[in-house]
């Protein structure tokens, strides 16, 4: 199985894909992408031998639409059987997700379906939770929404704050997402819940 990655930061968890795709795993990464030519994981998944590409997004100012056909392009020529999200950080049209429904999948760092979109540490301390966490799920059109295939949580500390609970549940995201990928591409959907 060839995966895709799209990524739009530092794509901590590209390399933990990228590093758990060895041995007897069925799957294993031909392209990782970004929407900023200067994202750090480009320069990660390029020194572990991976082809890149990058669409920056900015110069198609609120044309998503173009963006998207410009995005595409060289992600239909690697003919990915799985995408993955990851770290990519801005919203697809129903029209690119449909390309790929089924088999594109997201990580997403709240226990959906709380917390969808941006923000949600603060969110989560802000509601008092006493756990938090982070969700992989198929991306379909509607935002951080599709069938879950996995979930881990972390404990709310007393003393947390938007950043050190971060901190634990990208963690927990390095485990979860690889562990889901495996599944996935065996053809298992399963829901992984990790605590
Ligand atoms: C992190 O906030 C993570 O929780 C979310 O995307 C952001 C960057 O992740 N999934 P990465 O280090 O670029 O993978």
């Amino acid at each position: 199985k060839k995966v895709a990655i799209l990524l739009s930061g530092g794509g901590s968890n590209m390399v933990a894909l990228l590093d758990s795709m060895t041995g007897d795993h069925p799957a294993r990464a031909s392209l990782v992408m970004s929407n900023d030519s200067e994202a750090g994981g480009l320069k990660k998944a390029a020194a572990r031998g991976i082809a890149t590409a990058a669409v920056d997004h900015r110069p198609f100012k609120g044309d998503r639409a173009t963006f998207e056909a410009e995005l595409i392009k060289p992600l239909i020529a690697a003919e990915p059987d799985i995408v993955c999200l990851a770290g990519f950080m801005r919203v697809l049209t129903a029209d690119f997700v449909t390309q790929f429904q089924g088999r594109m999948l997201n990580i997403h760092p709240s226990l959906l379906p709380k917390y969808k979109g941006l923000h949600t540490h603060a969110r989560a301390l802000e509601a008092g939770d006493a756990h938090h966490g982070c969700t992989v799920h198929e991306v379909t059109a509607a935002l951080d929404d599709g069938p879950i295939l996995g979930q881990a949580t972390v404990d709310v500390l007393p003393e947390d704050t938007p950043d050190l609970l971060a901190a634990r549940v990208l963690k927990k995201e390095h485990m979860l997402y690889p562990a889901v990928l495996r599944r996935f591409a065996q053809g298992d959907r399963t829901p992984i819940l990790l605590s």
